[in-house]
């Protein structure tokens, strides 16, 4: 810990401790909290809400009236593509496809290989077809099915932790990644007790391969490289940061949750990605999201490695316990087979061929975006994204056209270091009017934001505390308090 951030955990500390300071820090959440609460529970008031089991059960067709207009009426947003991100293929035909599978397997489990054999051939088959498409043919690559890009990553993260300890004695693991790597490896250093040592990325947003090569110590068992990171959609020179992994005998992980089934197919379209994949012979795992570009239902991705011989570290089994020999691949115990089934599906239906012409739609849609925010003066793109578009100002504040956005119901990221927001293009932005709408839309928020500088922005404090106020641990504390609402009833 260097001494400015010693000083300010200290700072942090002792003014925590004086009451009027905490009374004061109190009445501030509580009334962000009350501002919030009307914003995240629009449905309060109208419909009916359960703190206890109702007494008797409700009619099924109540329910299903009841969902269909909280789906319909509060959260069709994404479907008009007013989101960054989260929905990333959402064609009503799809989707249907994917449900009339997901109904048939609703009821199957993973875990019991034997009643559900299905279940294992869909999750053998997508770990196959995605190891294939990430450069793996010809290769023994493997891996499992699990439930989200922060599983895969997770679980990445432990497997390495214990291969080290077996194979290298290491008591006290660190791993490289660059600032933009996800928030999930940080989980996974406080989940699993690793050190997360923190590399600077350049001006484009790419980690900085000296700075990795500085940090490397005896008990780095791992670097991480992303393609492309989620903040700024930048592809990390994982070629560099591979091979230095393996003259030094160090895992290397890919994050490509975001990249995994769009950049193969930029690459065949001859868009410039920089290698990422299993051709590089450093690259000794991967995280891939199917949930994401790979166009799946919610709630599955692929985490994939080198040999088995690293895989199994991934593996749990226990042979002690009363309830029998016991295993599992991955996180959970029981899965939901119906995701794996309704994953399966949407690769097999849409083929190469269909994931090479979604990829062809969303970059070109993603260049005329880029583009468009280029030609506003006061807007500057960060670094040369291919589909991931961060963009900044150096004149106006940032956050306060972000909020002019959010009026218009558009649902985009906000960053930090450096405060910027951006848009992850989709199939949803595709769609006829959608981009030329959003590009519109920017333009008059600029505008107006310019026109009215004595305005200040509801949402400045929230980001500004956490851009430029050094008590970290009070935002964390906001954070939890978040969350708590979010289960309020
Ligand atoms: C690069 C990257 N890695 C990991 C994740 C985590 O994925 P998930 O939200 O599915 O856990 C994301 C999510 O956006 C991502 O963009």
């Amino acid at each position: 810990m260097n001494l400015k951030n010693l000083f300010f955990r200290q700072t942090e500390k002792a003014l925590r401790t004086l009451p009027g300071v905490q009374h004061k820090i109190e009445q501030e959440y509580e009334a962000m909290m009350t501002a919030l609460e009307r914003s995240l529970k629009p449905y309060r008031g109208r419909f009916p809400s359960f703190a206890r089991l109702p007494e008797q059960g409700r009619p099924r067709e109540e329910i299903l009236q009841e969902i269909r207009a909280l789906c319909e009426e509060e959260e069709a947003l994404w479907r008009e593509g007013y989101v960054s991100g989260a929905v990333y293929h959402g064609d009503r035909e799809h989707i249907a496809f994917l449900n009339q599978v997901y109904a048939l397997h609703s009821q199957s489990n993973p875990l019991h290989a034997d009643v559900w054999p299905s279940a294992s051939k869909f999750e053998a088959e997508i770990v196959a077809m995605t190891a294939h498409m990430l450069g793996g043919e010809g290769q023994e690559i493997c891996g499992t099915v699990t439930s989200g890009g922060t599983e895969s990553i997770l679980l990445a993260m432990k497997t390495y932790r214990d291969w080290a300890r077996a194979s290298r004695g290491i008591r006290r693991p660190e791993m490289i990644l660059p600032v933009t790597a996800h928030a999930a490896f940080d989980k996974a250093a406080h989940y699993f007790g690793i050190k997360a040592v923190y590399v600077p990325v350049d001006a484009r947003f790419r980690a900085d391969v000296n700075a990795v090569r500085k940090a490397i110590t005896r008990n780095t068992i791992v670097i991480v490289g992303s393609a492309p990171s989620f903040p700024h959609g930048m592809i990390d020179p994982i070629a560099e940061l591979s091979e230095l992994a393996r003259e030094r005998g160090i895992g290397f992980h890919t994050d490509a949750c975001l990249g995994g089934f769009l950049l193969p197919w930029a690459e065949r379209l001859g868009y410039a990605v920089p290698p990422f994949d299993f051709r590089l012979p450093g690259v000794t795992s991967i995280s891939a999201d199917t949930h994401k570009y790979g166009y799946a239902a919610k709630g599955t991705s692929v985490a994939l490695y080198r040999g088995h011989e690293l895989l199994h570290y991934q593996y749990y089994t226990t042979t002690e316990w009363p309830g029998g020999l016991y295993f599992s691949p991955t996180l959970a115990g029981s899965r939901p087979g119906g995701l794996s089934a309704a994953c399966w599906a949407a690769m097999v239906s849409i083929g190469e061929q269909g994931y090479l012409q979604a990829a062809k739609r969303i970059l070109e849609t993603a260049a005329f975006i880029k583009e468009g925010i280029r030609r506003i003066p006061e807007l500057r793109v960060l670094g040369d994204p291919l589909f991931v578009i961060a963009f900044a100002s150096d004149t106006l504040d940032i956050y306060r056209i972000l909020e002019q956005m959010t009026r218009k119901r558009w649902s985009l990221n906000a960053l930090h270091k450096p405060s910027s927001i951006h848009l992850c293009v989709t199939l949803r932005h595709t769609q006829p009017g959608v981009a030329e709408r959003f590009l519109d839309d920017l333009r008059q928020a600029v505008d107006y934001v310019r026109a009215h500088p004595e305005e200040k922005g509801d949402l400045a404090p929230v980001y500004g505390l956490g851009a430029t106020f050094p008590l970290r641990g009070l935002v964390s504390d906001l954070l939890k308090k978040y969350l708590d609402l979010l289960y309020k009833v």
